[in-house]
């Protein structure tokens, strides 16, 4: 199987576990306890049905969007994720490629692999920060400093990483930063010496975000220990307000999944809120955030941007979201699994495919530009 052959979500992710030794691919394509919630966010979609209209003149299909005061081409884009450079030897840079080739947004992790900085340089199109909350808070305001210092336009808190998701795929490979690899998951690396050789023979795996401030290069700290003792579980609402006055931009959080929280982000001043539950790898049992969407717009959607993202596989997903008063979605999988399978060229595939789709379901439901999108357009079955 080739990139070439890849015509889907699928696809480009039987290509993925192709190529990657079984820890990393199960690091991506897992979710936390029973993975209840992570096959809910895809089933959720199938709770609705479109309902297109014909005969509108659909000749030419607008399918920009604003959001968070960022012009994108497309309703869709890269959410930030962990460790990139682990699925492809260039990654966060060919993600970053990628979606500014398709006009659309991306983030950087805290837990990237290429520097937020070097990014910002390489790219044009419009950058989000994720951010995560530590104990000192010193360090807080140091990396935001460096976020601005950039010219990075949106800092996103991620606030449903309170502490790490339970997730056993990686229990049982014995998947760490540092590795600690288990025998049989040292095998799994055996297997694919191809990942081994573009791992040895490309530029150190490093954690630029935070290496200044974490050890994680000797191997005294791993990934865990980093969430369980820098960041600072009592974060609270009053410390994520005096982030957004200190940021003083566009600024949202990631994870939320109530309303009563939407409404607080808006008391504290954030200008969006992405509703998500972390593409199922935090809370197993958790609502599907598409099952969230449409109370959370309900409440918030005339203040701020309500973004949406976990689960999305398909045109149709984002069509729904979009009609359900999302401003935007945002994509995890989706766009790792082609960037394991063929690094820049596969992400520029998977959103080459999407732009596609999407413009295809927009003609095949009567509509020129995203805003034409509402809940008119969808029946939910009883
Ligand atoms: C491998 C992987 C790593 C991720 N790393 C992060 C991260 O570092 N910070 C974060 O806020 N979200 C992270 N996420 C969550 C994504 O940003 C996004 O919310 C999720 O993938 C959406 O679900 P989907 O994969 O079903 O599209 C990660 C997701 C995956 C699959």
């Amino acid at each position: 199987m080739r990139l070439k052959d890849c015509h889907n979500f699928q696809d480009f992710r039987t290509l993925a576990k192709k190529r990657l030794p079984s820890p990393i691919f199960n690091y991506i394509d897992g979710g936390a306890d029973d993975e209840t919630t992570y096959r809910r966010n895809t089933a959720a979609f199938e709770t609705c049905d479109l309902v297109p209209s014909v005969l509108t003149g659909v000749k030419d299909v607008d399918l920009s969007v604003t959001v968070m005061g960022q012009k994108l081409a497309l309703p869709i884009y890269c959410s930030p994720t962990a460790l990139q450079r682990l699925f492809h030897h260039d990654g966060e840079r060919a993600v970053a490629g990628a979606a500014e080739k398709y006009g659309t947004m991306f983030g950087v992790s805290s837990l990237g692999t290429v520097s937020m900085e070097e990014i910002a340089k390489q790219t044009t199109t419009p950058q989000v920060y994720q951010f995560y909350f530590h104990k000192d808070r010193a360090l807080n305001r140091a990396m935001m400093q460096r976020a601005k210092d950039s010219g990075i336009q949106v800092m996103m808190l991620t606030v449903d990483s309170i502490t790490g998701g339970n997730r056993e795929r990686d229990l049982r490979t014995g998947f760490s930063i540092p590795f600690k690899l288990n025998l049989s998951g040292m095998l799994q690396f055996v297997l694919k010496p191809m990942w081994g050789i573009n791992y040895v023979t490309h530029e150190k795996f490093r954690l630029p975000q935070l290496e200044e401030h974490v050890d994680m290069g000797s191997g005294a700290t791993s990934i865990g220990d980093y969430f369980t003792n820098m960041l600072d579980p009592s974060m609270n609402w009053d410390d994520v307000a005096e982030m957004v006055k200190f940021w003083d931009g566009q600024f949202c959080l990631k994870g939320i999944m109530s309303r009563e929280d939407a409404r607080k982000a808006v008391e504290i001043g954030c200008t969006g809120v992405i509703i998500s539950n972390h593409g199922g790898r935090q809370l197993d049992g958790s609502r599907s955030s598409f099952d969230q969407l449409a109370e959370i717009v309900d409440e918030v959607g005339d203040e701020i941007d309500v973004i949406f993202d976990s689960g999305v596989q398909r045109g149709t997903h984002v069509l729904k979201a979009l009609s359900l008063g999302a401003k935007a979605v945002g994509i995890g999988r989706m766009y790792l699994y082609p960037l394991a399978a063929a690094g820049q060229p596969g992400v520029e595939r998977a959103l080459g495919l999407m732009k596609a789709e999407l413009e295809r379901d927009m003609k095949l439901m009567g509509k020129t530009s995203i805003d034409q999108l509402t809940k008119d357009n969808l029946r939910f079955r009883s």
